[in-house]
């Protein structure tokens, strides 16, 4: 399956996941085709993109990081945790540590891991999905650093349970200013602002003894020091903020928002790449870089060849050399006999851009 725009284009195509609101009851399941009734209800649910099936390539399925229950326990916590806040009553962090646990226990053993974060989120369910991918991220980010140096000495627990609670301080800011479909004014970004010095300040007072009130001041803030509130720069900076820093910034870029499409990994690797060492960590950047998937599985590539392939698999020496299965030739025919091509051994063979869904050409061909 690959994401697509929910758009007219979507109409007829089959949901390729099972689709949920904010508070996890399910709206559509796999396998259901779409409506323009259901792309229109999606869209008022906040949701921009989804997952469908790709034709050329039924079996082929991007692989999860962490599972969707784990997914969605870890939303439902973080979620909880922040409605019992804006209602002042008081919380405990149980919940959140027991997420953290679960997605450690899940992450252990993934030696090789490649990252694929590329979920669904709703523009209602931003919020809380991206805490959990800033979760994941950053302890995935983490363990990839080389040991015994500032950041493998990090406490795991104590830097996902500050990742997942980094942006708690948007709380305060009016709804109205973080869903708005525009770019904000200059006053509104200053409200904005806010949410780190806020998000510090509510954490001080439930876990003042773990990172997660630090984490939640400083992860805006940039080694040049061009970063907010304080404009603290390189040395100042803690490595946890700096960690929390860098998924924050990928998972923002490749997610849907009410004022942008989102980014493909391809495109967003270049943009952290664009930003090392001035605005990001450039060691944490490069450590990030070799271990996200450039390419999801499932998504369709066209190659220097005129071909129209689909990404099957990772390789796990190279994120940007991804196993292909050609499915379209050069004229745009439907390939009779698909064949797989493992990108790493042909360096003459490279993936030239990645499309939103196959040319209409093509979609004739699998509509008949
Ligand atoms: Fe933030």
């Amino acid at each position: 399956m690959h994401l697509v725009e929910l758009s007219d284009g979507a109409v007829g195509r089959v949901l390729g996941e099972n689709l949920y609101d904010e508070i996890g009851r399910i709206l559509l399941r796999r396998g259901v085709k779409l409506t323009a009734s259901y792309v229109r209800r999606l869209h008022t649910k906040g949701f921009k993109s989804v997952y469908v099936l790709n034709e050329l390539a039924p079996d082929v399925e991007p692989t999860q990081t962490i599972s969707n229950e784990t997914r969605r326990a870890a939303t439902g916590a973080i979620r909880n945790f922040s409605e019992k806040i804006v209602d002042g009553q008081s919380v405990d962090t149980n919940s959140i540590n027991n997420a953290v646990t679960k997605i450690l226990d899940e992450l252990q053993g993934q030696e090789d891991l490649i990252l694929n974060l590329t979920s669904i989120k709703s523009i209602d369910n931003y919020t809380f999905e991206h805490c959990v991918n800033v979760c994941v991220l950053s302890l995935v980010i983490k363990e990839s650093t080389p040991a015994r140096d500032k950041f493998s000495r990090l406490d795991d627990p104590q830097l996902g349970h500050g990742a997942m609670l980094h942006d708690v301080g948007k709380l305060v800011i009016p709804k109205e200013i973080l869903c708005k479909p525009d770019s904000l004014t200059y006053e509104e970004f200053e409200i904005v602002k806010r949410h780190p010095t806020a998000g510090h300040n509510i954490l001080n007072e439930f876990v003042s003894e773990s990172l997660a009130p630090e984490i939640a001041l400083y992860h805006h803030e940039r080694v040049d020091g061009s970063g907010y509130p304080e404009g603290i720069s390189g040395q100042e900076l803690d490595p946890a903020s700096r960690i929390v820093a860098v998924a924050d910034v990928y998972d923002a870029v490749t997610s849907d928002r009410a004022y942008r499409k989102r980014m493909k990994p391809a495109e967003a690797v270049e943009i952290l790449e664009s930003v090392a060492g001035s605005h990001l960590d450039s060691d944490l950047v490069q450590y990030f870089t070799e271990r996200v998937a450039h390419y999801e599985e499932g998504s369709i590539v066209r190659l220097n060849t005129g071909e129209l392939a689909v990404v099957v698999a990772q390789d796990n020496n190279s994120v940007r050399s991804p196993l292909v299965r050609v499915v379209v030739d050069p004229e745009e025919r439907i390939q009779d006999e698909p064949f797989e091509v493992a990108l790493v051994d042909e360096p003459d063979i490279q993936i030239e851009e990645v499309l939103d869904d196959y040319p209409s050409n093509v979609m004739k061909q699998i509509d008949n």
